[in-house]
Formats: structure tokens, C-alpha cells, sequence
């Protein structure tokens, strides 16, 4: 929500404030790291909180020369003003958060909910040797459906019960919750994308809980009044890992022929690639309420946006794309991704 501070009749500044969700549109891999990223610069968060599954999402965040993959803490780590935190809904992998916690240099700022469910190495070990999992579904093998089940099983262990965790561990809603009384700002970062929600995506063809807004919010113990914006990402050629139905879905040769070729950041199996789905758009949009959307890979529609920073810079092409893209998803598109390196992006907002 954009606020302005009026002081003796004077405007001040304005700014973003209050709590921003970013979720993805379509199957995931949307560049909602990217956004993330570019967001946490610009509005000057004083957290970042992840929702969604648990490591079998991974976020690609690209700075100057310098590329992560994350899938543990969020992606807004490259911020480096705000505390980062996982929400009270997500799977933590311990190993994985620690060898992230060391890469990233976070440890004096990343903190826990103390109630977040473990992933153990069975519920790995089972998510592979499982056949429908891991062949049918196209699981990404990290545990998270076993260990969800083990949770709504009552069996889990918590963070809590782990005395590696215990410097880490927070009240996650409590401590969101006390920043947006004080006014301060709050971005919480989902996982996955809508066409995998356990509830909305291509059921069975999908991951182990909803990725909704909603449930991102959910996640982090904040509650529904409390959201000003949801930035749903879209991808103007989305993407979709492992199986299922994908209704603009393209052969490798016609992918290939645009110049279009992706890999998981998790599991580095060959992204299927897709056209623009205007029908899945807006309904995504509809269920996560978004309020801004945002497009990534315009320099797939025209390589001659790639790493504009002005409307301006836009091509009549993009332009048409844009406002096929609008009308679709029915709000209106204030950021667009022009290549992956963080500063690479347009923000009308
Ligand atoms: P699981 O969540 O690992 O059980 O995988 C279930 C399905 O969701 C598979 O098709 C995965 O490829 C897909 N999936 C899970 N996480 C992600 C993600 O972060 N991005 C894209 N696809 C994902
Ligand atoms: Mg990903």
C-alpha cells in the first residue's frame, strides 16, 4: 500500500508500508526471488518471512556477478537490513538451513518459528522410494510429503525439540505482528506457485499443501485484515517441473527455437516450458487476490527489453504483450522483470 506522510500540508515521501505477500501465478519458478529481492530494496522491509512448503522450492537471486540458489532461508536475505525469518507452517531440513545459514552469512539474523515441523532423512528416504511419488507426481525428493503427512499425523518433531535450532527459535507471528503495530514494513515470501497448491493446482499432479496467499499468510500467523498487498508473479513463458497436465505447453524444438531453455534450481531436471495462459492467469489472480502483478522474462517476448529499467525502454511488442497480459489477470502489472540480475526491473508501483 502506498502511504503518503503529510506533515503541514507538505508530502513528505511516500512509501510502501504494512505487509506485501509475493506468491507465484503459475507452477512455480516464476522469479519470485528476483521480486523478492528487488522488493526488499525498495521498500526497506524490517522482515522477511517465508512461507510455503519446505526445501523442495528453490530461489535463484542474482546479484551483480553473484548467483544463489536458496531453498531453507528466504530469499530476501540480500537485504541485508531485515531480519529473516521461517514461518510457523514450513518444513525445516536442518542441514540444508545451516549449509544455507554459512553460505549466506546470515546467522545473527535468521531466525525460526519454534513450532516449524523437521524434515528427517526417512521422510527423504521415503518421498524416493516411493513410486507414486517420486515417477507419478514427479516429487522433488526432499521430504516434504512425508513429513507433512507425519505432521497432520501428530508424529512430527518440532523445531523446539532440536538443540542445533535452539539460538535460532522465535514466535514468528508474535514478532511480525508487534512490527506492523509499530508500523514497520513486512514482506512475507511464498514458495511453489498456484497451479501446484495441494487445493487449487492440477490435483494430484501437485505439492503437498496450498501455495495461496492465503496460506502464506496462514504460515506466518497473519491474519487476512492485517495484508495490504499481494504481488502475484507471473512468467510470461511459464515453466512446470516434474509432471502433470500443463495446458500451453510447448515441444523442446519450439522452446529451444525462442531461445528458452531452463533447469530446476533443486533437482536440475529440464523445465517444461509453456505459453502465456491468460484463463490460469486470472483465475490465479482471482484466489490470491492479488493486488499487483508482476511479469518476468519480458526478454523472452523481445530480447530487446532485456535489462531495461524505464517503461519507456519497452517495445511495441512487449507493450502488446503487457496489455494481453492485463486483461487477463485483471490488475494491474506494476513490476516487470527484464532479465535475472536484481536490478534488472521495471516498478511502476
Ligand atoms: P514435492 O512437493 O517435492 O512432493 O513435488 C510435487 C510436485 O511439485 C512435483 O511436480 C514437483 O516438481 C513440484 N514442485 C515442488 N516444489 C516446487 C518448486 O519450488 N518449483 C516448481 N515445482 C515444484
Ligand atoms: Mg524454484
Amino acid at each position: 500500500m502506498s502511504r503518503f506522510i503529510i506533515l503541514g500540508g507538505i508530502v513528505l515521501h511516500d512509501c510502501i508500508m504494512g505487509c506485501s505477500i509475493i506468491v507465484g501465478g503459475f507452477f512455480g519458478d516464476e522469479g519470485k526471488g528476483k521480486i523478492v529481492a528487488h522488493v526488499a530494496h525498495k521498500d526497506k522491509p524490517s522482515i522477511i518471512s517465508r512461507g510455503g512448503v519446505g526445501p523442495n522450492a528453490g530461489h535463484t537471486v542474482q546479484v551483480g556477478e553473484k548467483e544463489y540458489g536458496v531453498r531453507m532461508i528466504p530469499s530476501g536475505f540480500v537485504f541485508p537490513d531485515a531480519r529473516l525469518f521461517i514461518g510457523t507452517g514450513v518444513l525445516i531440513n536442518p542441514d540444508v538451513l545451516k549449509a544455507e545459514i554459512e553460505m549466506t552469512g546470515v546467522e545473527d539474523r535468521i531466525f525460526v518459528d519454534h513450532r516449524c515441523s523437521i524434515i528427517e532423512q526417512k521422510h527423504i528416504d521415503l518421498d524416493k522410494a516411493d513410486e507414486y511419488l517420486s515417477k507419478t507426481i514427479g516429487s522433488t525428493g526432499t521430504g516434504c510429503g512425508p513429513a507433512n503427512v507425519d505432521r497432520v499425523n501428530r508424529v512430527a518433531k518440532q523445531a523446539q525439540a532440536l538443540p542445533e535450532l535452539k539460538k535460532y527459535l522465535i514466535d514468528v507471528p508474535f514478532e511480525i505482528n508487534t512490527a506492523l503495530d509499530k508500523g514497520e514494513t513486512v514482506l512475507l515470501e511464498g514458495t511453489q506457485g498456484f497451479g501446484i497448491s495441494l487445493y487449487y493446482g492440477t490435483y494430484p499432479f501437485v505439492t503437498s499443501k496450498d501455495t495461496s496467499a492465503s496460506q502464506i499468510a496462514a504460515d506466518n500467523g497473519v491474519g487476512p485484515t492485517r495484508i495490504d498487498d499481494v504481488i502475484v508473479v507471473f512468467k510470461a513463458y511459464p515453466t512446470r517441473v516434474g509432471e502433470g497436465p500443463f495446458g500451453t505447453e510447448m515441444t523442446r524444438e519450439e522452446s529451444h527455437s525462442l531461445g528458452i531453455e531452463e533447469f530446476g534450481t533443486v533437482t536440475h531436471r529440464e523445465r517444461r516450458i509453456g505459453g502465456w495462459d491468460g484463463k490460469m492467469a486470472g483465475y490465479s489472480a482471482m484466489i490470491n487476490g492479488c493486488t499487483i502483478a508482476a511479469i518476468t522474462g519480458i526478454d523472452n517476448v523481445d530480447e530487446a527489453c532485456f535489462g531495461a529499467t524505464e517503461y519507456s525502454q519497452l517495445t511495441e511488442k512487449a507493450l502488446a504483450f503487457l496489455k494481453q497480459a492485463e486483461e487477463d489477470i485483471g490488475v494491474p502489472i506494476k513490476l516487470i522483470s527484464t532479465g535475472p540480475e536484481m536490478t534488472q526491473i521495471i516498478d511502476i508501483r
